[in-house]
């Protein structure tokens, strides 16, 4: 029999007639719960051990202007935590200064991404998209940049702002990478208003900020993602950026310049700005890099790569009301690329792998940066919504599909992740697991990353629907007692 326990009421009060980022499937939750005893059809295997996290926009007060972006939206963490074959779900709002405030009002006092030019200076940071373990706390962050949030590991209670020991309040983009191996924090950060308009760091295992460098971009742009190698950070710069004249009038409106190069810029772990080797590519745009490493003279590295980031959708199709770059890949078409950049020649290859259109991959976070075999990537819904509807296993050896799985109809799923097995001897050895939604109900899907093809192992159905998000993170159990314990030494 599920146990429940309400946290906590959410004073909900965003509307706006129509959004549909508002609604079913994205609705936002009123409960913060904690629940147990779940039922599962299946088997939890017992060597699951460690915690599930994903993050996504639960809004509570709309913006300011009553217009409501699906990025705009509060921080909800939904944590589902394995051990010993049993599973504790607990979702939380992430309580930011932004949120603190605007509850304390009792009304919404930010700009949201649908206003305009004066919205760019004063977005809230509302740490809603991404998520990693570091220095043993979870860490949420914003796609437009912030300090990011730490949360307890255990409780998943929010700790505050990050400033890294003090040393770095302006912020980082989610998307900052965790190099489990070394335990650093590789973090880039972005500006819409004042060059070099862009910033790239690194923070110790100890939280410690280690190196800070500039990055100088011709203008304010919108990259998302990075990618890290054992050695090297790769930032992006795309040819999708604001009008600069319509700028200088204080308007915005985000154009893709076609006839521009995408640029890939490596620069050394801790190098500095003026280190840094800009490679050049097709135009284009990418949200999401899988992974890469580097192989003699080149570096290795996979992303989605989409060529109409802002692509014509037929005025009578049934949208939400958002601006352009907010289209979801089931029009932006995202398609799995390899890139090489050669570090002796300057030279930048890129080639298509897969012909599929797939989106928010994840990976066994150990192989981040290093040579890796297996990417598990997300079948993109044919819905007009960031959602997915299955999953695929890639295999990077052999460039193909080796496995794939794809939900029932009306059901969907994000971000999944990996969880290694407990004896696990292979890349693959462990569990995919992820949240399936549909606007009534979820349950946590957990596959045998050997073989997804073969349908979950096990299904743990929640009292509580988790409503469609953005990324998620595997906080594995060892990394979360290391932390724990090294807290309660320096206490
Ligand atoms: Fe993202």
């Amino acid at each position: 029999m599920t146990k429940v326990v309400v946290e906590n009421t959410l004073p909900i009060k965003i509307f706006e007639e129509g959004n549909d980022y508002l609604d079913g499937v994205f609705a936002p939750v009123d409960k913060e719960i904690t629940a147990w005893d779940m039922t599962v059809i299946g088997e939890i295997p017992r060597d699951l051990d460690g915690c599930y996290i994903r993050n996504g926009h639960n809004p509570i007060l709309p913006p300011a202007s009553g217009r409501y972006h699906w990025f705009d939206g509060d921080s909800m963490i939904h944590a589902t935590t394995f051990e010993n074959g049993m599973a504790v779900y607990r979702n939380r709002m992430v309580l930011t200064a932004g949120l603190l405030n605007e509850l304390e009002a009792g009304r919404g006092l930010y700009p949201g991404l649908r206003d305009g030019f004066e919205a760019e200076e004063g977005l809230k940071n509302n740490a809603g998209t991404d998520v990693v373990l570091h220095n043993g706390e979870f860490k949420t962050m914003f796609s437009r940049c912030g300090q990011p949030y730490r949360l307890d590991a255990d409780t998943l209670a929010t700790l505050g702002p990050d400033s890294f020991g003090g040393q770095w309040t302006k912020g980082v983009s989610a998307h900052s990478k965790v190099d489990e191996n070394t335990g650093e924090l590789i973090f880039f950060n972005y500006s819409f208003n004042s060059a070099p308009f862009m910033e790239y760091g690194v923070v110790g295992a100890d939280n410690q900020l280690k190196h800070v460098t500039e990055i100088a971009l011709p203008g304010p742009r919108l990259p998302h993602d990075c990618w890290i190698t054992e050695n090297y950070t790769i930032v992006h710069d795309f040819p999708l950026y604001w009008d600069p004249e319509l700028l200088k009038l204080r308007k915005k409106k985000l154009t893709f310049n076609r006839d521009l190069p995408s640029r890939y810029g490596v620069i050394p772990r801790y190098g500095s700005g003026d280190q840094i080797r800009w490679f050049e590519g097709v135009p284009g745009y990418m949200l999401h890099t899988v992974n890469a490493w580097e192989d003699g003279d080149e570096i290795v590295a996979f992303g989605y790569r989409q060529l109409e980031p802002v692509p014509h959708v037929p005025m009578d199709t049934p949208r939400v009301k958002t601006p352009n770059y907010f289209l979801s890949f089931t029009y932006t078409q995202p398609r799995l690329v390899e890139y090489r950049f050669n570090l002796r020649t300057g030279a930048c290859s890129e080639r298509e792998v897969d012909d599929a259109c797939m989106e928010m991959p994840g990976i066994n976070n150990r192989y981040l940066g290093r040579k890796n075999r297996f990417s598990f990537n997300t079948h993109v819904a044919d819905e007009p919504f960031f959602l997915a509807s299955g999953v695929q296993k890639f295999d990077y050896e052999r460039m193909t599909e080796v496995g794939a799985y794809r939900l029932p109809a009306g059901k969907f799923m994000g971000q999944p992740v990996f969880a290694p097995s407990a004896d696990a001897k292979a890349e693959d050895d462990g569990y995919l697991v992820a949240y399936v939604s549909d606007a009534k109900e979820s349950e946590v899907y957990i596959w045998d990353a050997r073989d997804v093809s073969a349908g979950p192992l096990a299904r743990v159905q929640l009292p509580q629907r988790v409503p469609g998000g953005s990324h998620a993170y595997w906080g594995r159990g060892e990394d979360i007692r290391k932390g724990r314990a090294a807290k309660a030494l320096a206490a």
